[in-house]
C-alpha cells in the first residue's frame, strides 16, 4: 500500500550512565522519584538507538518494531508516551497556533526501532529507547517544548538521554509531575579528557528489572530512604561541582560511593537483590588496587543493575587501564575484537603494576569492552535515504542488516 499522504521522521538518541543513582519512585504511573540523579550522556558514535516514525491516513493503527520484531504497542508506558505527544500536538494547535495544519493529529503511527549495540551489552537500552521514541514522535507531530516530561512517563532514566553531556533529573515536588524533569548541567565539551569504557561481563544472567526492583526497595529498605533524604541531596550539590570544576579525583570518588550506596540499597531490600558477580567485584578491586598503587584516583567505577562496570578514567590513563583489564580478564582472543569503540593504544602494562594488583586473572570473565566518551543528545537524521520504514510503511528489509551487521566504532555522520 504506496503511502502518497506519508510522513516519515527519523531521529537517535543516546544511553547516558548515571552517577548519582535514581532508585526508587514516589509515583508509580507519572514516574516520579524518590530523589534528584545526574548522569553522563554516553557517544551515539558508539551507543545509539534509531527511530523512525511514519503518519498516514491510511494507517489503521500505531504498530511498534522493536529490532526488526513487531511488539505489542499497547504496554502502558509506550501509551503514556503517545497519549502525551499526542495531547500537546492538540494543544499546541488550539492554543499558540490555530492556523497550524491539522492533518495527520489523527493520523496512525507506524514506529520502527533499532539499538547499534547488542541488548547483551547490558546498558540500560530502555533510556535510549523512550528518549528516541518522545524526540521522533515530537518532530512527527510538531510538539515542542519541555520533553523530558514526556521521556520520563517511558522510563524515569529516559528524560537524562534528552540531553548531551552531563545532565541532572531533578526530581520535583509536585504530585503532578510537572517540576520533574532532566537539565543539562555541561555540555558534552565540558571536559574533553573525560573517556568512558563500558566492560561487557560475559555470563549475564537473568537479573531482577529495574522497575520491580526499586519497587520492592521502596517497600523494605530503610537504607533507601535516608539515602534519598539525606545523602542524594548534598551528593546532587558536590558532583554538580565536581563536573563543573573538571575535578576527577572529586567525580571519581562520588561515583563510586554513590554506586556502591545504591548495590547496598539492594542488598538491604527484602528478598535482597543482587546486580553483582564476581567479576563486578573483581573490576572493583582492580580499580581500587590500580588507584592506590598510584596513590591518586585515576579510574572509576559504577554499576547499574546488571553486572558490567561502566568505567570513568581520563584520556591519559586509558590505554594503561584497558592493557590491566586485559591482564586480569585475559580474553579468548588476543585479538583487537575485546575493545571497541574509540580506538586506544598498546602500552606495556609495568611488572610492578601487575605485582602490586596482585589479583588472580579471570580468563573470560569480561567479553569485550566499548570505549566512549561523553556525547550529545538526541538528533534529527536528515538523510531520508537513513529511514527504517520504507514507502509501505513497513521495516525496510535493510533493517535486518543493519542488526545484523551492528557494529560498534562504525562512525554514522547523520546528526547535523
Ligand atoms: C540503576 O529508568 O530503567 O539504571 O523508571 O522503572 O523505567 P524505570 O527504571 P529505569 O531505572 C534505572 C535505574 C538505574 C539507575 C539510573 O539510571 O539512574
Amino acid at each position: 500500500m504506496p503511502e502518497d499522504n506519508m510522513e516519515t521522521h527519523t531521529c537517535t538518541a543516546p544511553v547516558n550512565i548515571a552517577v548519582v543513582k535514581y532508585w526508587g519512585k514516589r509515583d508509580e504511573d507519572l514516574i516520579l522519584p524518590i530523589n534528584s540523579s545526574l548522569s553522563v550522556t554516553l557517544h551515539q558514535d558508539q551507543l545509539k538507538t534509531t527511530t523512525t516514525v511514519a503518519t498516514s491516513k491510511s494507517f489503521e493503527e500505531d504498530r511498534l518494531w522493536l529490532n526488526g520484531k513487531e511488539e505489542d504497542i499497547s504496554h502502558p508506558r509506550l501509551q503514556s508516551c503517545l497519549r502525551e505527544i499526542r495531547r500537546l500536538a492538540r494543544k499546541r494547535r488550539n492554543d499558540d497556533d490555530p492556523g497550524l495544519d491539522s492533518r495527520g493529529l489523527s493520523h496512525k503511527v507506524h514506529i520502527c526501532s533499532v539499538n547499534n549495540f547488542p541488548t547483551a551489552a547490558g546498558l540500560a537500552s530502555s533510556a535510549a529507547g523512550f528518549a528516541c521514541l518522545v524526540y521522533t514522535l515530537a518532530q512527527a507531530f510538531g510538539v515542542e517544548g519541555e520533553l523530558s516530561l514526556v521521556a520520563r512517563q517511558g522510563s524515569g532514566s529516559a528524560c537524562r538521554s534528552m540531553h548531551g553531556g552531563f545532565v541532572q533529573w531533578l526530581m520535583g515536588h509536585q504530585n503532578d509531575g510537572k517540576d520533574s524533569f532532566a537539565q543539562q548541567v555541561e555540555p558534552e565539551t565540558h571536559w574533553p579528557e573525560l573517556r568512558i569504557l563500558v566492560l561487557v561481563a560475559s555470563a549475564e544472567r537473568k537479573h531482577v528489572g529495574s522497575t520491580s526492583g526499586m519497587q520492592t526497595s521502596v517497600q523494605t529498605s530503610q537504607l533507601l530512604k535516608y539515602r534519598a533524604e539525606s545523602v542524594v541531596p548534598g551528593r546532587m550539590v558536590e558532583m554538580i561541582k565536581s563536573v563543573r570544576r573538571k575535578d576527577f579525583p572529586a567525580f571519581a570518588e562520588l561515583a563510586m560511593k554513590d554506586s556502591n550506596q545504591f548495590h547496598a540499597t539492594c542488598l538491604d531490600t527484602y528478598p535482597p537483590i543482587f546486580y553483582l558477580n564476581s567479576v563486578s567485584h573483581q573490576v572493583i578491586n582492580l580499580v581500587h588496587r590500580y588507584n592506590s598503587h598510584y596513590g591518586q584516583t585515576r579510574v572509576a567505577y559504577t554499576f547499574d543493575a546488571g553486572p558490567n562496570a561502566v568505567i570513568f578514567t581520563l584520556e591519559q590513563h586509558i590505554p594503561e587501564f584497558v592493557q590491566a583489564v586485559r591482564h586480569f580478564f585475559p580474553p579468548e582472543t588476543n585479538g583487537s575484537e575485546f575493545i571497541k569503540g574509540l580506538p586506544v593504544s598498546h602500552v606495556n602494562l609495568p611488572e610492578e603494576l601487575k605485582q602490586a594488583i596482585g589479583l588472580e586473572p579471570m580468563p573470560r570473565g569480561i567479553s569485550y569492552m566499548i570505549s566512549t566518551k561523553p556525547g550529545p543528545g538526541p538528533c534529527v537524521v536528515k538523510d531520508s535515504t537513513q529511514h527504517l520504514l520504507g514507502p509501505d510503511g513497513l521495516p525496510k528489509s535493510t533493517v535486518k542488516h543493519l542488526l545484523l551487521g551492528r557494529d560498534i566504532g562504525v562512525k554514522h555522520k547523520n546528526c547535523y
